[in-house]
């Protein structure tokens, strides 16, 4: 009793905080996600993104990835994407500009990606969006350094 009274005392702060350092953004068979801004906790040392495909279709038809730039970087990573092909999921290897990036998924499938917090100024915009051909201007949304 008094084991299970300290377990929960020392678990909980430590539960309450991967709660909110992770965030879970979910798509279809549409071109844009289910959340549309992301706030990030500058408390968090790293910041997971659980990204789900809830559609049906393959990915060589409605891929779906989930990248993570400065706003600024959005259409040159896209087009550096489109540049490196379905087989590396169409994110440029080795590119700076990519703070995070999942692997492109098809329906039904999912992947995490975690990055750290310090790589995010507070005066600075980030955008996420699917660098799948032709998704990048419409499926998007924006991701903030909080307080
Ligand atoms: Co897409």
């Amino acid at each position: 009793m008094r084991l299970r009274l300290l377990l929960t005392l020392l678990l909980a702060p430590l539960a309450a905080q991967a709660e909110t350092c992770e965030a879970t953004v979910g798509s279809a068979d549409t071109m844009s996600f289910d959340v549309r801004t992301i706030n990030v906790p500058s408390s968090c040392e790293s910041f997971t993104v659980h990204f789900e495909h809830r559609g049906r279709m393959p990915k060589t038809g409605m891929g779906h990835n989930w990248v993570l730039t400065r706003a600024t970087d959005v259409e040159g990573v896209a087009k550096a994407g489109v540049a490196a092909g379905a087989a590396r999921g169409f994110v440029p290897q080795g590119d700076s500009r990519v703070i995070a990036a999942t692997p492109l998924l098809g329906g039904g499938e999912r992947a995490s990606v975690s990055f750290k917090v310090g790589m995010l100024a507070k005066d600075d915009k980030y955008t996420y969006f699917c660098s799948f051909p032709g998704h990048w201007s419409m499926m998007r949304g924006t991701l903030k350094l909080g307080a």
